[in-house]
């Protein structure tokens, strides 16, 4: 079987240094908040080019810290795609706030920017942006709707290491950006993880403060920002793991949702690789839209202002069971993304949604999937892929 994502792949190919940094870890016994989070938050800071990378548990945290370091709560709005993965809208409703979803281009499967605007109205607060698959969202639109009518916007890039806008990397194109690093990910741990990055170093201090229940230098730092005070703060202890007394100051209700010092020092190993692995994906997939580009099939689009990193390699098809289900008999994984738009999902029956009112998302739902895209795929192995696909009638 030819798997639509191989793990164990992908870790043979890090083990030797990834073993080592792991037993270090153990060894040294600081499980949390040790030097490798605060590295790998440096090193990532580095690599997105923001000033501050605060890692939390996974990409959904991020989401929800995020909304939370922005204020955004009960009574308020945020608009965002209906073809996501469920986290991006459930972030919304954990906070309190109406999530409202917006169609998506047929093309990009990003959402339309004009749509945007016909949804704001005065309890919006927020727009999250998706750059779904890895491909990027036009975030230059996006940035001049919230800037017209005042409101922040969020990048959910759980699915875009390594994309970039015009240029820029992704994250750094919003107020505030967040990534999942969970396994399947681009850039993915051996567990849970998530980091959110911003320029603001107010945010940051809030965020850092939300992530560890409050407390500490950050949770006073936090509430002296949220509440207008101005007064010095007393430094947290050097080593927070053994005996940190600020611990046991509260300031805000937060979370406990940190990054592991083993899921830290993996990451420090794979950001490492991610540049020849992003590169190997592209590759691949410029080999699958020539291999696909005259068939009855939608290969992704290539725009010309963004680069795509592939999260998944997804096609269009009419007649995406039957394929899928061929491909499946000649060994070869697959995978539906997504096959219910965020507008039409029970949990949000509330907020009235009916059939055809997303029709952009509710086609692609019927229709998209995902066929096998890695670093370490053969060329053999995407041959196989290739002439199954091919076979089909
Ligand atoms: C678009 C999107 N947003 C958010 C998340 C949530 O990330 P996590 O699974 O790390 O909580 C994911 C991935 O699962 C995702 O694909």
């Amino acid at each position: 079987m030819i798997p639509l994502m191989n793990l164990k792949k992908q870790y043979a190919s890090v083990a030797e240094e990834a073993d080592k940094a792991v037993l270090d870890v153990l060894h040294s016994a600081q499980y949390i908040m040790g030097q490798n989070v605060k590295e790998f938050e440096k090193e990532f800071a580095k690599f997105i080019d923001v000033k501050e990378a605060v890692s939390v548990a996974n990409g959904t945290d991020a989401l929800i810290l995020a909304l939370k370091a922005l204020g955004i709560k009960e009574g308020d709005e945020v608009i965002t795609t209906s073809y996501t993965f469920f986290a991006t809208a459930e972030a919304i409703g954990f906070v309190g706030a109406k999530p409202v979803f917006v169609d998506v281009d047929l093309a990009t499967y990003n959402m339309i920017p004009e749509k945007i605007e016909e949804k704001i109205n005065e309890k919006t607060k927020a727009i999250i942006a998706v750059h779904i698959f890895g491909q990027p969202c036009p975030m230059d639109k996006v940035n001049e709707i919230a800037k017209k009518h005042n409101v922040y916007v969020v990048e959910d890039a759980a699915q875009a290491v390594n994309a970039s806008y015009k240029g820029k990397k992704i994250g750094t194109l919003s107020d505030i950006a967040c990534f999942s690093f969970f396994p399947t990910k681009n850039l993915g741990c051996a567990g849970d993880g998530g980091m959110v990055v911003t320029n603001n170093e107010d945010l940051a201090v809030i965020l850092r403060a939300l992530r560890v229940h409050g407390s500490g230098e950050n949770g006073q730092k936090a509430y002296n920002l949220l509440n207008d005070i101005d007064e010095e703060v007393q430094e947290d202890a050097a080593d927070q793991t053994v005996y940190n007394p600020l611990k046991y100051y509260n300031y805000l209700i937060g979370h406990n949702s940190r990054l592991d010092e083993i899921q830290a020092s993996i990451l420090r190993i794979k950001l490492r690789k991610i540049e020849d692995w992003t590169n190997r994906r592209i590759e691949m997939a410029k080999r699958y839209d020539e291999a696909f580009k005259d068939m009855d099939l939608v290969i992704p689009a290539v725009q010309e202002q963004g680069k795509h990193v592939y999260h998944l390699y997804i096609l269009q098809s009419e007649k995406r069971e039957e394929l899928t289900a061929f491909l499946r008999e000649k060994g070869i994984a697959t995978g539906t993304y997504y096959p219910v738009p965020m507008h039409l999902q029970k949990v949000f029956k509330d907020l009235g949604y009916k059939e055809g009112d997303l029709p952009n998302a509710e086609y692609l739902s019927k229709r998209t999937f995902a066929i096998p895209l890695f670093a370490e795929l053969t060329q053999e192995e995407q041959d196989e892929i290739i002439a199954a696909i091919k076979e089909f009638k």
